[in-house]
């Protein structure tokens, strides 16, 4: 029985089921680390089994966070010019040895599963699941980028082009013409606290493959990690003025990074007002145009029409908005529910969302940890106040009971509200924190008010019918859409991850695009 008017029958072609297999109703506890982690990165790693997990937790107690001083402005010029004199060597190994040292790299990331998670645990909160399938994306961008390398840095030869089916060609002939990619120079690479070590692996993997050097500014947040993985890069061969690290605040040493006469180009992930302050440092520094990538946030979508199937579809908001304490940049802020089904998805979300245990991540029962600091806990908080007041509370929990009984700093647990109107929801809130409208009419329209908000980063349709699904995907201007299925934890290579409009300026990370940008090309034509 389908609710949509605007759905005609000879489009009543259901999809079959295919659903996932996915815990009945009500959603058990250790949802997150049994199901999405599972599917989202073959780790290997299954955490109800003693000899996986017991490693892990041994790590917790052994592995301290490092400590890692504050680098003094003063020193970025010299620590460019080490890395631009490294430069002039790194960029001249051939790029099949660049490729081993990088592989060597995620082999003995791999190794040290335990010690990293137990970092992630320690220094960024992660729930044991997310810090096992984050240790896993960061060994797949090592080997993805090493292998990409490879293929996209042998030289192209370029013979004249017939078309003899047209008649015409291009090219002159008497001359040979090579197309081939080189290194640019030293990159600047600034990442964030919510991915610590695959994001910022992701980014130095990329530019170290492709032959450039590397200073990199990870999160004041996330030093301790960022730590650990330079060393491990080093230890793996990678040249130490290479790849330097540079911890402190974004507006003293990032933006002296980025400020920096000779850096070739700026790779940034974050929030889209800080990129937007590098893109106009770059636009105003003398001298080169000084290519940007950046990978921002998102007011992310999921639509859902009357044929969805409830369960799926509460098990994918749920995922989606409160799995890693809503601290994803994919993670699910809105979700656009036809009224038809609208208070059945919202009833059953209550229940689920209400099973999740927020706590302390050390703990492996635990769903959601804290969120990163004070200041989010706060601005989150701030958020949630407004909400209260502007609109219908769904979903409030004073506090989890486990927060009652030992309080935990910067703990919120899932929150859900329903708003009036999509264009209601202006900001990115950074947390477990979702907002709810009702629908009718065209689905079409719904997406153009979603493409309205101006971000473009993750969209999910659950609908049963397919024509639908992909006319709506067509229109969505988003980067990565999931349809029936949550819409978090893309895979290296083979869902390539970005967005677009105020979500990013591309190419994807993990895609087969990423690493162009990070070459210069040169055509060399020889008279014969
Ligand atoms: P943020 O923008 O505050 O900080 C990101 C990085 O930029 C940090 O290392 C910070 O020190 C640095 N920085 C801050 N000001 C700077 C300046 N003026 N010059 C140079 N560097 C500066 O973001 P955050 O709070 O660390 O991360 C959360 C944000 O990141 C969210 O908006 C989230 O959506 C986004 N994010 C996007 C992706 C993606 O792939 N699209 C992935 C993860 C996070
Ligand atoms: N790549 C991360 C995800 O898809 C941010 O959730």
């Amino acid at each position: 029985q389908l609710a949509d008017e605007s759905v005609g029958m000879q489009e009543l072609l259901i999809s079959p089921l295919r659903l996932e297999p996915h815990p009945s109703l009500p959603l058990p506890a250790d949802l997150f680390g049994s199901h999405a982690g599972a599917r989202a990165n073959s780790t290997g790693l299954d955490l109800t089994v003693p000899a996986h997990r017991e490693p892990l937790l041994a790590a917790l107690n052994t592995t301290p966070v490092p400590v890692v001083p504050e680098a003094d402005v003063k020193t970025i010029p010299g620590a460019y010019a080490a890395c631009a004199s490294s430069y002039q060597i790194w960029s001249k190994v051939p790029v099949e040895d660049r490729a081993v040292v990088l592989r060597r790299a995620a082999d003995a990331l791999q190794a040290a599963m335990p010690q990293f998670c137990a970092l992630l645990v320690k220094e960024a909160f992660k729930t044991w699941g997310d810090a096992v399938s984050e240790v896993r994306e960061a060994v797949d961008f090592l080997r993805y980028y090493a292998d990409e390398a490879q293929r996209i840095m042998q030289p192209i030869s370029c013979p004249v082009v017939a078309n003899a089916q047209m008649g015409y060609q291009y090219g002159v002939t008497g001359e040979t013409n090579t197309l081939r990619l080189t290194a640019r120079g030293v990159w600047v690479c600034i990442s964030p606290w919510n991915f610590p070590l695959a994001i910022f692996m992701g980014q130095v993997a990329a530019a170290l493959a492709t032959g450039n050097t590397v200073l990199a500014k990870p999160a004041e947040q996330t030093p301790g990690v960022a730590r650990a993985a330079v060393d491990l890069m080093v230890a793996a061969g990678v040249p130490a003025d290479a790849l330097q690290l540079l911890h402190g605040a974004g507006e003293t040493v990032g933006a002296a990074l980025v400020a920096q006469p000779g850096v070739a180009g700026v790779v940034f992930t974050g929030s889209t007002q800080v990129a937007k302050i590098i893109q106009r440092a770059l636009a105003a520094k003398d001298g080169p145009i000084v290519p940007l990538i950046a990978e921002t946030g998102g007011i992310n979508a999921m639509l859902v029409d009357s044929s969805a199937l409830p369960e799926q579809v509460v098990d994918a908001v749920v995922q989606s908005a409160f799995r890693s304490a809503g601290q994803r940049c994919s993670a699910l802020r809105l979700l656009v529910v036809h009224s038809a089904i609208a208070d059945g998805v919202i009833e059953m979300l209550q229940g689920a969302a209400e099973l999740l245990l927020a706590g302390n991540t050390a703990d492996l029962a635990t769903d959601l940890g804290p969120v990163i600091d004070h200041e989010a806990f706060d601005n989150i908080q701030r958020h949630i106040a407004r909400l209260k007041k502007e609109s219908k509370v769904l979903l409030a929990p004073a506090e989890s009971a486990q927060a009652a009984t030992k309080p935990i700093a910067n703990l919120i647990a899932p929150h859900a509200f329903e708003v009036d109107h999509i264009a209601n929801v202006k900001a990115e809130i950074f947390g477990p924190v979702l907002q709810v409208v009702r629908w009718d009419g065209n689905p079409e329209d719904v997406i153009a008010q979603i493409n309205a908000l101006g971000y473009g980063l993750t969209l999910g349709i659950q609908t049963r019918i397919d024509s639908r699904a992909q006319a709506l995907a067509a229109a969505a201007h988003v980067g990565n859409i999931y349809i029936n299925r949550n819409m978090i934890g893309a895979v290296v290579g083979v869902q390539p991850f970005g967005g677009e409009g105020l979500s990013g300026t591309g190419p994807k990370a993990g895609g087969p695009h990423y690493l162009y940008r990070f070459c210069a090309e040169q055509t060399v034509t020889v008279n014969t």
